[in-house]
């Protein structure tokens, strides 16, 4: 079985989706491992290590993905009139695709896959199992733009985060509120300790109390009846209703004009973000404070910030970067080639060394876009 790892053709994407070190492991299943010339470099991985690693080194997309049995990529091939390379067109009708498939906002493509006959997974909807720890990319990549969201905040903001007593005088430590404290929000808080600001954090989901209490952060939210039952049996957060929201804002518009800076991370699956900072607010807030909006993809927790760009409203900077895990791209490809690793091991059969898919398996059932020509998934079918 030849696996393919071409390279990244998507705007803002530097990742990577397979690293030397899982190269080896590749080989260890029984697999050849077909990398395209220039794959990780975005990722600081030149060929030479990927070649070094056993890996075979080709010139071009066609020569990576007409051969391979399965194809490991970050983002979703890109397709017929996006301009540049039809990766889809050149990959062998049969084989398996692994990827970030984008499987709520890409339906359209789900029937393109199937039209080829390409076996596709969503590693998006890896389900938060104990034995899929090892290949859940949204925590691994969200821990990343977690932490990168705190360092891309310090570094617009033109004071200090830490307390420092000095000669000249004291400097007062920076007021950080972290809004959503999933896998992002809880690394934001961490990241935000250690650069000694003062951090206050807030959530629906009512477990999320303790953590961010655990990590030195003071917990500000509307405790009532729906907030006891905000959590889903998945662990993700509802949307709520419209009362709560009322409230939520009045509680935000209070608590945001005393921070200097804002890291949005508040998501509901399948859904636009919820909007937590109105303009409003952001007028409150004190000239040269930062909002980094990680939830900007998703249309924002505030309806101020712009995808892709760094704006300055009512003097506020606002942080709206793409593809935060990509702005660390090294460990973020490190993390996700072994996330990939992981998923695909239980598939190869270790007599065969083929792919063996057994569709009654949890995690399969779970990811499994496409198969056989036909859309499988409930996510993407009609
Ligand atoms: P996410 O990216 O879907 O959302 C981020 C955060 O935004 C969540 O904490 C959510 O409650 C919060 N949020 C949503 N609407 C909000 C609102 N209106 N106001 C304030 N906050 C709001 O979440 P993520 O990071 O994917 O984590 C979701 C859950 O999955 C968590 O319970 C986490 O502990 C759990 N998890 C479980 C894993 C496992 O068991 N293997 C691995 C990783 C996460």
């Amino acid at each position: 079985m030849k696996v393919a790892i071409p390279k990244e053709r998507r705007a803002h994407e530097a990742r990577v989706a397979a690293s030397p070190e899982t190269v080896k492991k590749l080989i260890v299943l029984g697999l050849s491992v077909i990398v395209e010339s220039g794959a990780g470099g975005g990722a600081s991985i030149p060929d030479d290590a990927f070649a070094a690693a056993g890996a075979t080194i080709v010139p071009d997309a066609a020569a990576a993905l007409s051969v391979a049995d399965i194809v490991l990529k970050v983002q979703r091939p890109l397709l017929a009139g996006e301009g540049g390379v039809d990766e889809l067109a050149l990959m062998k009708p049969g084989a398996a695709l692994i990827a970030l498939l984008a499987p709520y906002a890409a339906k359209a493509e789900a029937a393109a896959y199937a039209g080829r006959n390409i076996q596709t997974f969503a590693m998006e909807l890896v389900p938060r199992i104990t034995r899929a720890q090892s290949m859940d990319v949204l925590s691994s990549q969200a821990n990343l733009a977690g932490y990168k969201a705190v360092l891309d905040a310090a570094a617009e903001f033109g004071r200090a985060l830490p307390m420092m007593m000095t000669a000249a005088g004291t400097i007062a430590p920076a007021r950080v509120l972290v809004l959503g404290v999933g896998v992002a929000g809880l690394q934001a808080i961490a990241t935000a300790r250690r650069l000694g600001a003062i951090v206050s954090a807030t959530d629906v989901r009512p477990a999320t109390k303790e953590q961010v209490e655990s990590l030195g952060a003071s917990f500000v939210a509307v405790i009532n009846d729906e907030f006891k039952h905000a959590q889903t049996a998945g662990g993700y957060a509802k949307e709520m209703s419209d009362d709560y929201k009322r409230q939520q804002q009045a509680l935000m518009a209070d608590t945001i004009k005393k921070q200097d800076i804002a890291i949005c991370t508040a998501l509901i699956p399948g859904r636009p973000a919820p909007v937590l900072i109105t303009e409003e607010m952001v007028k409150t807030m004190k000239p040269g404070s930062v909002i980094v909006d990680l939830a900007v993809e998703q249309g924002g927790n505030c309806p101020l910030s712009e995808a892709g760009r760094v704006v300055v409203k009512h003097g506020v900077k606002l942080v709206g970067h793409l593809n935060v895990p990509s702005r660390i791209a090294v460990d973020a490809s490190a993390l996700y080639a072994r996330n990939l690793l992981a998923f695909l091991t239980p598939l190869i059969d270790k007599e065969t060394k083929a792919l063996k898919i057994d569709r009654n398996d949890e995690i399969v059932k779970a990811t499994l876009l496409t198969a056989d020509g036909q859309v499988v998934h409930s996510a993407v079918q009609g």
